[in-house]
């Protein structure tokens, strides 16, 4: 029965996206783009040709040396790492990214063991705030939109925020609980320089959860996203944000990553 639901969840996402691109997209020179490399795929298909696949990794690069150049962040557990965790890399970049930007406030949706949490939190000044969202285990059951099957080990743990309770960083650090598509982020509106979403990866999650950070943004301040290249859910949700709403025109995916940043 949810097999059966997802997949007409799927069809009238598809048909949605499809009768926008064939409609007021055709105005937009990237769906055009888009349009014709699925013609293409599927003439070349059709005609019993080598296919190459359509690369689902449309955001235009950028890249280390261009973002920040040298190494100068501090780090913390940044080897002890496995599923769930950003890469070692990743999270030297996502904390290079922090030492650069030096926000004084932060929003984390997802904070899982808070591995990236306590380093972002090494990397910001000793005022700043950083705030973490977590699903508790016990609102599995109860989330407003559906999420990955594949993920629930993320949410099933003993303790949320481990690796930062008990650290002096942890005087940074305001945990909250809820459900991203529930949770009521009014009282953050304009206040948050640097965001980190990294929650549920199925695509509603995604859309939601990008559309409610964006409005905690300041003017200048940084989205980023994980799991870019690793979830479906995360890669359809930012190329959909990135080719229909203007406000995600100039989202960048960092390569050798699976981030994907933002500045507003
Ligand atoms: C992959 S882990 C996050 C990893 C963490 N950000 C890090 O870098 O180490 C995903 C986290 O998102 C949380 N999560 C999943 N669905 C959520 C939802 N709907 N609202 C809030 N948090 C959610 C899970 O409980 C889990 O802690």
């Amino acid at each position: 029965m949810a097999n059966f639901l997802n997949n007409l969840r799927l069809y009238f996402g598809v048909c949605r996206r499809v009768g926008s691109t064939l409609t007021v997209g055709m105005l937009d020179e990237k769906r055009r783009n888009n349009l014709l490399a699925l013609y293409n795929h599927y003439e070349n298909k059709d005609s019993q040709q080598d296919v190459t696949p359509i690369d689902p990794f449309i955001l235009p690069k950028t890249d280390v040396f261009e973002l920040f150049g040298n190494d100068n962040a501090q780090y913390e557990g940044v080897y002890e790492c496995g599923f769930g965790h950003t890469t070692e890399f990743e999270l030297k970049v996502i904390s290079n990214l922090v030492k650069k930007f030096d926000p004084n406030s932060i929003f984390e949706i997802g904070t899982f063991q808070g591995r990236t949490t306590l380093n972002m939190a090494l990397n910001t000044k000793s005022n700043a705030v950083i705030t973490t969202l977590d699903l508790p285990s016990e609102g599995l059951s109860s989330t407003a939109m559906e999420i990955e099957e594949g993920e629930i080990r993320y949410v099933k743990k003993d303790v949320s925020g481990e690796r930062f309770i008990g650290h002096p960083m942890a005087q940074k650090i305001t945990q909250v609980f809820g459900d991203s598509a529930t949770y009521s982020f009014a009282n953050y509106q304009n206040t948050i320089d640097l965001a980190f979403i990294d929650g549920s990866h199925a695509y509603e999650y995604v859309i939601n959860d990008s559309k409610k950070i964006l409005s905690t943004m300041r003017p200048g301040g940084l989205i980023i996203w994980h799991d870019y290249t690793n979830w479906e859910g995360v890669w359809t949700a930012l190329n959909e944000l990135y080719l229909s709403d203007s406000r995600f025109k100039n989202i960048k995916h960092i390569g050798g990553t699976s981030i994907a940043i933002l500045q507003v």
